[in-house]
């Protein structure tokens, strides 16, 4: 019932011509099954994207939003311009913004309250890092951090919700979660989301993020709570790329 998402985060790589070559790789993908496939380049490839991807499959989404409408917030950019660029999804509250850009819960929450609004689809990013792994409170974070972000969400918009579960020790490790660890966080966080929402948990999208490739993509799509991967590395080399959408094939 929940269609399965790949979506490549390519982070703070692919210039706006370097996006036009990966994206005409891209689009030459076979897809061999019923799957949602998102691509979320950098803000300034945005525009090369979504001219390169036209008439393809192929969705495209952005990294980050501010969550005022506009105004006087150098160096950010608000969603009107992602509208005209035909930006459906929005990745909120990566780790990496989190420990770099001093991203919150509340400001996450803003940007999730904000979008919604606006009629683009999340892409929640929440996590554990190593040490709230090894303390043994991996669940009690990804609840809290799912709960907040999605506080005053209202019930008919939580099917546009994605969430994806990165555990922050695994991005750009090498290092993955264990297929059934990453399936237990995820069924533990769709429960959260149960307690908000009741059955409609059952609509929402739950990705996993964290070192998923080409090798151990099957593994991990082959576990039933986990509904696709956000994938950063592997999503930058098309190959590898054509593989994981093509997962189990
Ligand atoms: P890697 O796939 O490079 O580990 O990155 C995962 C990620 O952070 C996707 O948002």
């Amino acid at each position: 019932m929940r269609k399965p998402m790949i979506a490549g985060n390519w982070k703070m790589n692919k210039t706006p011509t370097e996006t036009v070559a990966l994206a005409e790789e891209l689009k030459k993908i076979r897809v061999l099954h019923n799957v949602e496939i998102v691509v979320c380049p950098m803000t300034v490839s945005l525009f090369a994207a979504s001219q390169a991807l036209k008439g393809s499959e192929i969705v495209l989404g952005a990294q980050n939003v501010h969550f005022e409408d506009k105004g006087a917030f150098t160096g950010e950019a608000n969603c009107a311009s992602y509208k005209e660029l035909g930006v459906k999804y929005i990745i909120l509250g990566h780790s990496e913004r989190r420990q770099y850009f001093a991203e919150t819960n509340e400001t996450v929450n803003k940007k999730v309250l904000k979008v919604l609004e606006q009629g683009f689809r999340p892409i929640v990013c929440v996590g554990e890092k190593l040490e709230e792994k090894q303390a043994g409170i991996t669940n009690e974070v990804v609840c809290l951090q799912t709960k907040a972000a999605l506080c005053g969400v209202e019930r008919s918009q939580i099917d546009n919700v994605v969430i994806a579960y990165e555990p922050v020790w695994a991005i750009g490790t090498g290092m993955t979660a264990t297929a059934k660890d990453a399936n237990d966080t995820i069924r533990a966080i769709r429960g959260a989301v149960r307690e908000m929402y009741g059955d409609l948990a059952e609509q929402v999208r739950i990705l996993y993020g964290g070192s998923m490739n080409d090798k151990n993509c099957d593994e991990l799509m082959s576990q039933p709570e986990i509904d696709g991967g956000l994938i950063g590395g592997a999503s930058l080399v098309a190959e590898k790329f054509d593989r994981i959408v093509n997962y189990g094939r």
